[in-house]
């Protein structure tokens, strides 16, 4: 079975090649909204590259609160009179009005999730591995890491801790990076067939750089510290590269604003928008450009969106910082308190300027439950996010830790959160939250460079909707049902006919067709 499928690799939607067969989710119910899905060392479910139906027809994925994931079914579009009576929620796809290209989808290679994906038995390890990269799992594209400590490691660390060296002379990479992340990234890379990007972002400045002579807490890069500071981020990519790991992004710093915080807990480092411009142009760009390293996209922000727009007109406007950066990086927290109006603004005052999500984690806020195994709701909130994110132009959604332990560590700040794979070490077992299949829901169809097109409807409801033109032509509806309510929705498909769909409660769909 599965040599047949290897021609997958050759042919993607070669007809005639047998489908590997989908092995279904192995449930286990914590008592919460949803269930998990539980693999080890022998058994996983997984996803099988779709082969695609003739035109005409189309393929169904669903994940619902009740029983499925990834449950795959087909169906056939219906002529316009024939389509049916009850025509429900009235969508039109339109793919001639184009949107912004897709980058991908991707989760974060951080100390703490490689320290715990590597705690699990080596098979067991490569079902964990291959749920998110290989061609029966996610293919996630994007990966981020933390460039030096972050909350999500065991300790405080920096790449130069010789208080002083100014000249960088004792930069080294540390164990974090040589046995845990550059292992787990360069077996990634191998299981994937699609190049896997990676954006790399720094916590904090060595302390002796910072104003207060700390990891954590309110404070910033000593103004004679601008130009060492830039030369650190040469002296990683280099590092990185005698490793073989190129790096595809950089952010200009995680989260700017939590070191101008007091007491702020963990690894940061504040900086103002005017402070970010001014090291930009007068540092870190020029520096990047005389390295060598112009070719490795550069995103300012890197932190909640309600900074928007102001933080990339005070950064991109006037002077020539602009010249050296591609794209904004935006953090999900505190999207429900500022409209994602926020994000069309930014992307119409600079079109030429990429909008990406960096960061998203569930349980981070002291009102919740750090780690819930099989929250639906919290797959609710991903693929709403996911959706109001690319409505409003924003190219693609990076989770935080790939896995954590069932507690939401380690994470030696105590800043414990929910992850979509969570691992128990002592039973050598791994279970896929519901936010998992969040994230598969799109990174499996919607490919890089794939266009978002118009899907609209005069009264959606509650519903959460986008549609994609993939770089083969394939199309790509997603659509998520919050309500209780079981709802006939029906989409009009140019030179095909109507799609019927029977959204159950609680449920989140992806359509494709060619
Ligand atoms: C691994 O999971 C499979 C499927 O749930 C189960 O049959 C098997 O017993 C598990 N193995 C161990 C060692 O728990
Ligand atoms: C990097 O790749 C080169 C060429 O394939 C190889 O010779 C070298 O050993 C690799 N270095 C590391 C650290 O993997
Ligand atoms: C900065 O640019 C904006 C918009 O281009 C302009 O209105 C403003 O006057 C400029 N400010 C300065 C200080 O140059
Ligand atoms: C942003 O996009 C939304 C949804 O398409 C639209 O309703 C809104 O008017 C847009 N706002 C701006 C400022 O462009
Ligand atoms: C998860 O990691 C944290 C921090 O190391 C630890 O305190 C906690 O006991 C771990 N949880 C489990 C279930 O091992």
């Amino acid at each position: 079975m599965r040599l047949t499928c290897l021609l997958l690799f050759v042919f993607p939607y070669l007809a005639t090649c047998q489908q590997q067969q989908q092995q279904p989710c192995a449930p286990r119910d914590y008592g919460y909204s949803s269930f998990v899905c539980v693999c080890n060392a022998t058994y996983c479910d997984d996803l099988p590259r779709p082969v695609l139906v003739p035109e005409g027809q189309y393929l169904l994925y669903t994940s619902d609160k009740a029983a499925s994931r990834f449950l795959k079914t087909e169906g056939f579009f219906a002529g316009r009179a024939e389509g049916p009576s009850v025509r429900g929620v009235e969508y039109i796809l339109d793919p001639t009005t184009t949107y912004q290209s897709i980058m991908g989808f991707g989760g974060s290679f951080t100390d703490s999730a490689a320290i715990i994906i590597l705690s699990l038995s080596t098979p067991a390890q490569d079902n964990l591995l291959s749920s998110y990269f290989s061609p029966t799992g996610l293919e996630y594209n994007l990966g981020r890491l933390n460039m030096g400590g972050c909350d999500f490691s065991t300790r405080t660390y920096t790449y130069v801790e010789t208080e002083g060296d100014v000249e960088l002379t004792t930069f080294a990479l540390q164990p974090e990076d040589l046995d845990y992340k550059i292992p787990i990234i360069k077996r990634a890379q191998e299981m994937s067939s699609v190049p896997i990007k990676l954006v790399a972002s720094p916590w904090s400045a060595p302390p002796w750089m910072k104003t207060n002579n700390d990891y954590i807490g309110f404070g910033q890069l000593l103004p004679d510290m601008y130009q060492p500071w830039a030369n650190y981020f040469v002296k990683f990519l280099d590092s990185y590269a005698a490793q073989n790991v190129s790096i595809w992004a950089l952010t200009a710093q995680n989260e700017p604003i939590d070191g101008n915080v007091p007491g702020f807990t963990f690894n940061c480092m504040g900086w103002t928008a005017e402070q970010q411009k001014k090291w930009v142009e007068e540092n870190l760009g020029p520096t990047l450009a005389a390295t060598g390293y112009d070719h490795v996209l550069l995103m300012i922000m890197d932190d909640q969106r309600y900074n928007l727009p102001g933080w990339a007109e005070k950064v991109l406007n006037n002077g020539t910082a602009s010249q050296y950066v591609d794209g904004i990086a935006v953090h999900w927290y505190g999207d429900q308190i500022s409209a994602p109006d926020r994000l069309n603004q930014t992307h119409h005052l600079f079109p030429d300027v990429f909008i990406l999500g960096t960061e998203a984690c569930e349980g981070d806020t002291p009102f919740e439950q750090e780690v819930i195994m099989g929250s639906w709701e919290r797959l609710e909130n991903y693929a709403h996010d996911i959706l109001v994110d690319v409505n409003h132009w924003v190219t693609g959604w990076i989770d935080w830790n790939l896995a954590l332990n069932t507690t939401g560590g380690p994470n030696w700040a105590g800043n414990f959160v929910d992850s979509p794979i969570l691992v128990s070490q002592e039973k050598d077992e791994f279970y896929k939250n519901p936010m998992f299949y969040a994230m598969g829901h799109f990174s499996k169809f919607v490919k890089a460079g794939a266009v978002r097109v118009a899907l609209t409807s005069p009264d959606s409801g509650s519903l959460d909707s986008a549609a994609f033109l993939n770089p083969d032509g394939t199309t790509v509806i997603i659509i998520l049902n919050r309500s209780e309510v079981e709802e006939l929705v029906t989409v009009q498909v140019p030179e095909r006919g109507t799609l019927p769909l029977t959204l159950g409660p609680r449920s989140l769909h992806t359509v494709l067709f060619q």
